[in-house]
């Protein structure tokens, strides 16, 4: 009865989570902002995806992962994964937007990140990707660049973590994606 009732209650969590973050002032993000990007997928996910910060088109609708490096993401988790975004959960470590997306600085991830991991207790995944060195760096407090540990499994209460590039690195560096797939594929086996 209990499991039935906190699968019940779960995506109302989120909900009151999401509304919380709407009204925060924690850091001068919330000064800049447009809209908060909370996050979003399945609420009941194996696996969430977290990355950096919103951008232009994020701030813009509310969605994370929707511009250029979202589209690359979506590509990925559809033809590398065969899941679609409705099937994973897509987050970030700030829910503001840095102005001219510069990297969150240590004390607006550090404000943001209960919600965060508020966000990954809810959700209970089984793996979580980190995209890009911020995203790990800001989780798991270790500054190491994302080129030696990407591919690697690391582990955050009982969740495996696996950090791989930022997709917006792979744009600008497509032959990373050689490795991002593998990644990927890593991903793909232990789900
Ligand atoms: N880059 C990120 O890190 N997060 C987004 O939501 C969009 C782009």
């Amino acid at each position: 009865f209990s499991s039935n009732e906190k699968t019940f209650n779960m995506p109302n969590e989120l909900k009151e989570l999401e509304n919380i973050c709407k009204n925060c002032t924690l850091c001068d993000l919330s000064k800049t902002r447009t809209n908060i990007v909370f996050g979003e997928g399945n609420p009941k996910a194996k696996l969430m995806f977290i990355g950096e910060g919103p951008g232009e088109m994020e701030d813009k609708t509310g969605r994370p992962f929707v511009g250029r490096a979202g589209k690359l993401l979506t590509k990925i988790i559809e033809n590398v994964l065969e899941l679609s975004r409705e099937d994973v959960y897509i987050a970030n470590i700030v829910k503001c937007r840095p102005p001219n997306n510069r990297v969150p600085t240590i004390e607006e991830a550090e404000s943001c990140k209960p919600y965060l991991i508020k966000q990954i207790d809810i959700i209970n995944p089984k793996i979580l990707v980190c995209l890009g060195k911020t995203a790990f760096m800001y989780l798991m407090n270790n500054n190491i660049p994302i080129s030696k540990i990407r591919g690697q499994i690391f582990e955050y209460k009982g969740k495996k973590v696996i950090p791989t590039y930022h997709p917006s690195f792979l744009l600008r560096n497509p032959s990373a994606k050689k490795e991002a797939y593998k990644d990927f594929l890593l991903i793909k086996e232990l789900l």
